[in-house]
Formats: C-alpha cells, sequence, structure tokens
C-alpha cells in the first residue's frame, strides 16, 4: 500500500506511562498526521479521535492486525504494556513492517538493557524480552532507533508511591542505598516524537533516557518534601514484604517478576544512572523528581501552603 504519510503510534491509548497518548498528541500539535492503535472501541480511543487522531483497533499479538494497522505507513512508533507477549509483538512488528518497507521503526525498551548481555541477563522476564527484542530488531536490518529510558516517574513512582505519602507521608520501597534517576514518560515522550518527525540523523542509534539527578531515595524523599511543602521520609521496606504487598493487589505474575527485579537491582545500585538523551534529543532539561511531584502534588495527599 502507498505511503499515506500518517505516522503509526501502537499503545496510543495508554495510561500508565502513556508514552504513546503523549507521543501522539505531540505529533499531531506538530501538524503531522497520526494513525493511533488502540485495543478497543472506549473513551480513551474517543478522545484520540477527538485530537484529530485516525484511530485503529487491533491486538499486537495478530500478525493479521497488525500488518492492517502498519500498511500504508512508513514511521512507526512500537511500545506496549509490559506483558508476557511482549517478545512475539516486537518479532511480529519487525516481520510487517519488512514486508510493509517501514522507513523507521522507534522501539521502546529499557535502559537496563545497556547492561545486559548473553552471560549477563536479569531475572526480569520483561527485561529478558526487551533485550532479545533489540538482538531481533538488529537482525532484521530495519531502520530502528532504539529508547532505553530508565525507571517512570508517571508508571511507577506515582502509582506505587503515592498512597503511602498520601497516608503516612513516607515512600516505602525496597530500594535500599542505592541510587536512582527516574525519567518522566513525558520527557521521554518529547524525544519520541522528535525522532519520529524527522527520523533520519537518529536511525541505528540507542538512546539513554533518565531524570537529572542520581541519588538515593532519602534524596528522592527530599525533593517530595521540598515540593509538598511537608516531610515526607524514605522507609526502606523488605523485598518480601513489598513482593507480598504486590501479589496481594493481584498484579500478574510476569509484572510482579518485573518490579521485584527492578528493586533488586536498585538495591544493588544497577539503576545509578545518568544520560544526557532526554535535551539532546528534544532540547529540554529533563523533569526532576520535584518538578514531577509538583505538578502532581494532589494525587501526593497536596501541598503544605
Ligand atoms: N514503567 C516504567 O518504569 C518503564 C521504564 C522504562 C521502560 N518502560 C517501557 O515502556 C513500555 C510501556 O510504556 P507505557 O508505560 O507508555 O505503556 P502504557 O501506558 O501501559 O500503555 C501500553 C498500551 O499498550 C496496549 N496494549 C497492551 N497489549 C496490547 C496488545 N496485545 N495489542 C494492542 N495494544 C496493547 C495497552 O492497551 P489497553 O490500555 O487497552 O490495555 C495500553 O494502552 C514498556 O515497553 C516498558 O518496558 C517502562
Amino acid at each position: 500500500m502507498a505511503d499515506n504519510g500518517s505516522i503509526l503510534v501502537t499503545g496510543a491509548a495508554g495510561q500508565l506511562g502513556a508514552v504513546g497518548r503523549t507521543v501522539t498528541g505531540l505529533l499531531l500539535e506538530r501538524g503531522l498526521p497520526v494513525r493511533a492503535m488502540v485495543r478497543r472501541e472506549d473513551d480513551r480511543a474517543a478522545a484520540l479521535r477527538a485530537a484529530g487522531a485516525e484511530v485503529v483497533v487491533g491486538d499486537l499479538l495478530e500478525p493479521a492486525d497488525v500488518y492492517r494497522v502498519v500498511s500504508g505507513c512508513r514511521r512507526v512508533y512500537f511500545g506496549m504494556s509490559v506483558s508476557a507477549g511482549y517478545l512475539e509483538a516486537t518479532v511480529t512488528m519487525a516481520a510487517v513492517a519488512r514486508e510493509v518497507g517501514v522507513n523507521a521503526l522507534v522501539n521502546m525498551s529499557q535502559m537496563t538493557v545497556s547492561q545486559m548481555g548473553i552471560q549477563n541477563t536479569t531475572p526480569s522476564p520483561q527485561q529478558r524480552q526487551h533485550w532479545l527484542s533489540e538482538q531481533a530488531l538488529a537482525w532484521s536490518g530495519l531502520p530502528v532507533v532504539t529508547i532505553r529510558p530508565t525507571v517512570f516517574l508517571e508508571g511507577f513512582f506515582l502509582p506505587l508511591t503515592s498512597p503511602t505519602v498520601r497516608d503516612r507521608g513516607r515512600i516505602e520501597l525496597p530500594f535500599g542505598r542505592g541510587k536512582t534517576n527516574p525519567v518522566s514518560s513525558g520527557d521521554v515522550a518529547r524525544v519520541v516524537a522528535a525522532v519520529l518527525a524527522d527520523p533520519g540523523p537518529h536511525l541505528g542509534r540507542i538512546y539513554e533516557l533518565t531524570g537529572p539527578r542520581s541519588q538515593d531515595m532519602h534524596g528522592v524523599a527530599r525533593e517530595y518534601s521540598d515540593a509538598l511543602n511537608r516531610e515526607v521520609t524514605y522507609s526502606d521496606i523488605s523485598p518480601e514484604d513489598w513482593e507480598r504487598e504486590l501479589k496481594r493487589h493481584g498484579l500478574p505474575e510476569h509484572l510482579t517478576r518485573h518490579l521485584v527485579t527492578m528493586a533488586e537491582l536498585n538495591r544493588a545500585g544497577r539503576y545509578d544512572r545518568l544520560a544526557d538523551g532526554v535535551e539532546r534529543v528534544s532540547g529540554r532539561p529533563a523533569m526532576s523528581v520535584r518538578e514531577f511531584v509538583s505538578l502532581h502534588a494532589d494525587e501526593f495527599g497536596g501541598r503544605r501552603s
């Protein structure tokens, strides 16, 4: 099918990091035509349509759906929920993108992959699948741009720390003394949108994305305190208690194992990273924890006047 000029954005209805949804908005703001892929018709799909996107419904695990949604597009953002079928979906997308003749495939990955290899993997099934997905995309010969963000403020710190910060003024995580440098998924989306708008200079590149400061969790808690104008402290809970709590909330096994591994790697200092990808590609400095918590003050229980 001929190129209709549209940019395909998968996972466009996302609500966690919502990279796909934010990328869709940013590309539309630039006046670029966007085909937004969602899993089902719902309010989120209607909102994307109202914003000006062409909304298409499909399942990334169904090759015929993927072929239908990619056909006509030459630029693609590929990202979906942390889930057991991630590698299968990536390889399906790669097969279709080759068939259709995609000119730029922007692949969402994770920063941990930078430290992984055949002899050095992690127990997270998601991280293993991202590592394998990157391998498969490299073998595919497709023009790929790889996005490797560290842990998200929106997709991790907001859902997992706001309840205890609201109720007890405490961040409760099993991160030990490890340093971490979370990134806003809004910044990640700005990088992805900049690449999709003009992929040429970025093809073949890998962008590592972090926030502006790597610090231990007491430092992170001080940024929460400054943003909320009240004391927020860090409480280092046991990994076993945390895992029990995640299971109590009924999280899928794949996601639980991923989160438990993230905590283990944080304790081991593996999230102590600082990369300049956000500013280099988007032209804007990465958002700090303090700025993020200020923007979401109500969800963290409000700012004391
Ligand atoms: N969270 C973090 O800290 C973090 C850090 C680094 C990298 N990442 C990476 O970021 C990605 C997740 O991005 P995000 O947080 O922006 O995602 P998100 O907000 O969770 O959105 C993911 C979207 O994918 C859709 N989806 C799931 N399975 C699908 C399928 N089979 N077919 C079609 N659509 C499907 C979901 O649809 P429904 O809404 O209908 O379920 C959802 O809208 C993952 O690759 C993850 O490894 C995350």
